[in-house]
């Protein structure tokens, strides 16, 4: 592939007009809102950033190719067409995945069966030999997503979900997703008020995920520099040195933001960002996340049951994720917890 990559990101839903900010933000081009997602085309550098920088992606993907396909053995044959070879390194791992409706292929494993046995049919006579399959984070995993037969493949770039940031590694009670929760911030206004300084408040934080995205927003702190794994490491076209460049890019404004933010903390216009909590085990988690964020020393965590919350001294954001009665029997405590959000706000 030359120029530039034909990109389609996926988001949570309802946030895909975000995400097309987000994206021309970082210089993507043509970026339009598709279904729950967002086409753009973008140079290697944009793509990596997106991968590294979105706050509110699922997941960032090459679009291979697009067909039409009205039986499984016909995917496979448009599927052969694809030059595999350009990307995928026939000595590495690969997983295959079929999304979406189509009418004659109703199994997404066979979906997913014949896109593999293309592509490694097509390395094995092109190479001498195949990937191996590897469920867990492979060097190439490649998707097939069907609306009725016209059928999209793409190349996963990001490899696994992009709200995994790598700093929770224990969640606790229902926690919010990394990304939802930087969608609703940025939703919220947040970025803005963090630059003015404003308090942040999340009284019933459980492990921390809006205070921790709160903080990384506040510090200019790209949410995938804490990862390990991409789905680009192991793409045939990846290129290290501009990969490199683009960390090396955010990590400089990561340092700068929390030297600034460190020197704020002996005056005045430090951002203030809160949570509290009844449960210790939930503290103890956000405790823990934070630090793997390297945001720790930027957030405050207390356990304290919401009733014996006090109003911040200044102005800025409340963004809390109340208890909502999955099983019977918590409806009646949420109902409770809600009418106690309620009267804290009015009359705090
Ligand atoms: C849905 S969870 C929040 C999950 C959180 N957003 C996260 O990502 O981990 C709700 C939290 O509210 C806390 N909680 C429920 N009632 C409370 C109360 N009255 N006072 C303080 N915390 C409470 C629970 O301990 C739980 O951690």
């Amino acid at each position: 592939m030359t120029g530039d990559l034909p990109l389609f990101a996926s988001a949570p839903r309802g946030f895909a007009d975000l995400l097309v900010r987000e994206l021309e933000s970082l210089g993507a081009r043509d970026v339009k809102e598709q279904g729950a997602g967002v086409r753009c085309t973008a140079d290697l550098a944009t793509a990596y950033r997106a991968c590294l920088e979105s706050r509110i992606a699922n997941r960032i993907f090459v679009e291979l190719a697009r067909f039409e396909a009205e039986t499984a053995d016909s995917l496979y044959r448009h599927a052969r067409e694809i030059p595999w070879p350009d990307h995928i390194n026939e000595l590495g791992t690969l997983a295959c995945e079929f999304t979406g409706r189509h009418p004659a292929i109703n199994h997404s494993h066979y979906g997913a069966l014949r896109l593999k046995d293309a592509i490694c049919d097509v390395l094995r006579e092109e190479k001498g030999t195949r990937p191996d399959i590897q469920a867990e984070r492979p060097d190439s995993l490649v998707h097939a997503h069907a609306q009725g037969t016209r059928v999209m493949v793409l190349l996963d770039l990001s490899g696994e979900s992009l709200h995994r940031r790598g700093y929770r590694t224990r969640g606790g009670e229902a926690p919010i997703k990394e990304n939802v929760a930087a969608g609703i911030l940025m939703r919220s206004g947040w970025p803005t008020l963090a630059q003015e300084s404003r308090e942040f408040l999340d009284p019933l934080c459980g492990s921390g995920t809006f205070v921790i995205e709160a903080a990384m927003i506040a510090l200019d702190r790209a949410p995938g520099l804490g990862r390990e794994y991409f789905g680009f490491l192991g793409w045939m076209q990846h290129d290290a040195k501009i990969w490199n460049h683009v960390r090396d890019g955010a990590e400089a404004r990561a340092a700068a933001a929390l030297e600034r933010e460190t020197l704020a903390v002996s005056s005045a216009g430090r951002v203030r960002i809160r949570g509290s909590d009844r449960d210790s085990r939930a503290i103890a988690h956000a405790t823990d996340n934070a630090r793997r964020a390297l945001v720790d020393s930027f957030v405050e965590f207390e356990q304290k049951p919401l009733i014996d919350v006090e109003a911040p001294q200044g102005t800025g954001l409340l963004c809390t994720n109340p208890p909502y009665g999955v099983r019977l029997d918590d409806q009646e405590t949420a109902r409770q917890t809600f009418r106690e959000l309620g009267t804290v706000l009015r009359e705090r």
